[in-house]
């Protein structure tokens, strides 16, 4: 089935999920645009896999729809994202409040707009969301950022009625934890602290774990649409911040 899409834009695509993302897709023979603020780990993933890097800030939302508007993309990978430290909603500062909202929302509801007028005109095209349990389940300390994955579920599932027929398929990946930089915002930029209580004494997904899932559902045929998946590490129940120790 993956013969069908030949290019893909992947957002976020310089570190964590999005880089393992860019990694199966061009192993399996797809043109990626790899977008996210230019860097040198973009820089070194082009060299590492032939991707093509588009340096973007997907908060800097005309730039976004007028920039990837000019990519031809079988596929969309919404991937690109932030946190705000962790702490109560009445202590987030402005800055951070705005930084989530236009990255994680309006970016994303930017870049959709921005290439699927392509996929519709082709008949062709795949829209991936990654987005959260934060979103669904109810977390402390995460508002702002539960908001922005929970405005992302509600525009797919907008979306989804709006594509029937139009052999644009959307999924939706929303994992658990895992195993990335993602939280050092939330830890103060404190990268060992971060991983020593995120990651010490529970396993976490790897980043490989979200790209096989995202693959699988890629490499659906046509006439299949898995719509959302939830994925979380064996020992994370499902939605809940319940965590089981790591086995010995
Ligand atoms: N890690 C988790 O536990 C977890 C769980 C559920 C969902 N997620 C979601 O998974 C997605 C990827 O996160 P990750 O865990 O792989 O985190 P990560 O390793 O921190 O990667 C985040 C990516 O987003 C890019 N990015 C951030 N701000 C950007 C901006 N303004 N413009 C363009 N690109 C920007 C970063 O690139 P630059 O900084 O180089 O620009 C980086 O490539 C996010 O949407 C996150 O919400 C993560």
């Amino acid at each position: 089935m993956i013969s069908v899409y030949k290019s893909a834009i992947v957002t976020g695509a310089s570190r964590g999920i999005g880089a393992a993302v860019t990694r199966a897709m061009c192993s399996a023979g797809v043109a990626v645009t790899a977008v996210s603020r230019g860097s040198k780990a973009l820089d070194d993933l082009v060299a590492e896999t032939g991707c093509t890097a588009l340096a973007l800030d997907l908060g800097n939302t005309d730039e976004v729809l007028d920039r990837l508007a000019t990519v031809d993309a079988d596929i969309l990978v919404n991937n690109g994202g932030v946190m705000t430290q962790s702490a109560p909603f009445a202590q987030l500062e402005r800055d951070e409040i705005h930084q989530s909202v236009d990255v994680n929302l309006k970016g994303t509801l930017a870049a959709t707009r921005a290439v699927l007028p392509g996929m519709i005109q082709r008949q062709r095209g795949h829209l991936f969301f990654v987005t959260s349990m934060f979103g669904p389940y109810a977390a402390p300390n995460a508002s702002v950022y539960a908001a922005t994955k929970a405005g992302v579920r509600a525009f797919v599932n907008c979306l989804r009625l709006e594509l029937a027929g139009s052999r644009v398929r959307a999924t939706e990946i929303a994992p658990g934890r895992v195993e990335t930089e993602f939280f050092s915002a939330a830890f103060g930029n404190d990268k060992d602290a971060m991983a020593a209580t995120l990651f010490g004494k529970h396993r976490a997904l790897t980043p490989q774990d979200v790209s096989d899932a995202l693959m699988g559902a890629l490499q659906m045929p046509e006439h299949a649409d898995v719509n959302r998946i939830e994925i979380t590490s064996t020992d994370q129940a499902l939605g809940g911040m319940i965590y089981a120790e790591k086995p010995e």
